[in-house]
């Protein structure tokens, strides 16, 4: 049985090859997402990318989602603020959390960073409590690096 440790070094790998062809950033993130997705059959994979003062809804996997998110706001928007990975056990522990659907219960988000400036947030919704812990966080900043390369 393969451990989630190797399903991400396989899908960190597959996602680096299928970046090298291609430059559009949201080309980029769409693939990412869908592969992220289809490994781990997340409830929601996708990217929020910073426009002016908001984070605004883009490529992603799973239900419809909020479409603008503020600086500071939500997950996504700390993410963003304190330019670091967090990592949510129970989104209801999480004050100020954005509730796209009910069924989220657990979920990381992720910054994607180009010359030290947040461009984007790769975030990850769990229908399960306590999904992500280091190796996701780990690997998950390795992709969004990738992505922004
Ligand atoms: N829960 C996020 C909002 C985005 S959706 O989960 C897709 C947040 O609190 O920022």
């Amino acid at each position: 049985m393969s451990t989630k440790e190797d399903s991400y070094k396989l899908l960190t790998s597959q996602i680096q090859s299928l970046m090298e062809g291609e430059e559009d950033l949201v080309a980029r993130m769409a693939n990412a997402a869908a592969m992220i997705h289809d490994t781990f059959r997340f409830w929601w994979t996708g990217f929020y990318r910073v426009q002016g003062e908001q984070l605004v809804l883009g490529p992603f996997q799973g239900p419809m989602a909020c479409t603008r998110i503020g600086f500071g706001r939500g997950v996504c928007g700390s993410a963003w603020q304190q330019q670091r990975t967090l990592v949510v056990p129970d989104v209801e522990q999480f004050p100020g959390h954005i509730a796209c659907s009910s069924r989220s219960k657990s979920e990381i988000v992720v910054p994607v960073l180009r010359d030290g400036t947040v461009i984007a947030v790769l975030d990850i919704d769990s229908e399960n409590l306590a999904t992500f812990d280091e190796t996701d966080q780990r690997y998950l900043e390795q992709i969004a690096e990738i992505i922004a390369r």
